[in-house]
């Protein structure tokens, strides 16, 4: 057990292991987690349009998220909808149970308020991905509402973009272990 982050930071964090920050809230050690929220049509990943979003499914993807928000030491909920209001009902949950979101709010990315609104309201931090580079395409697909609310957006690097948005989250959590700009 390394004890290796503790006053330097807001909030006091243990370190069992190099990478496995248990956070002290509320007069508890409580783990660090994290929702992973995907929108429509992303569960047909694999198959869909694969010369733009890749053959991985949203499976392939989900596994390599865990391992990867794993060895950042963090717990990750990796969800799909294809409803805006289900989405928006896991956004208004997370509060007080998760530390921080990403999403892939797919084409409500592009029309959605309600989720903007849910992200503005629940003020967790939020990292933004997209497989594709949303601004490369349509141009309806360069506006997103999601950007208003998040903290900055992942685009254009596959399902790579995903384990790049936890490394951002990571460290917008305080983990010392990714490099600061
Ligand atoms: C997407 C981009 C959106 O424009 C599109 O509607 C999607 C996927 C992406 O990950 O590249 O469904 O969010």
């Amino acid at each position: 057990m390394v004890l290796s982050q503790c006053c330097a930071h807001p909030r006091f964090a243990l370190w069992v292991g190099p990478i496995s920050p248990v956070n002290y809230r509320n007069g508890r050690f409580v783990h660090t987690s994290i929702l992973i929220l995907n929108g429509p049509n992303l569960n047909m990943l694999g198959t869909r349009q694969p010369e733009v979003y890749g053959r991985e499914t949203l499976s392939d993807i989900e596994h390599a998220c865990r391992a990867h928000a794993s060895w950042r030491g963090l717990e990750m909920d990796f969800r799909q909808s294809n409803s805006e209001g289900e989405l928006v009902t896991w956004i208004q949950q997370a509060k007080g149970h998760y530390a921080g979101i990403i999403i892939n709010a797919a084409a409500y990315t592009h029309t959605s308020v309600a989720i903007l609104d849910a992200l503005l309201a629940v003020e967790l931090p939020t990292v933004e991905v997209h497989l594709s580079n949303i601004h490369q395409r349509d141009a309806f697909r360069h506006h997103s509402y999601v950007a208003k609310a998040a903290r900055g957006m992942i685009c254009g690097f596959g399902s790579h973009g995903y384990i790049l948005a936890i490394d951002a989250l990571s460290r917008l959590l305080g983990d010392p272990g990714v490099a600061s700009a």
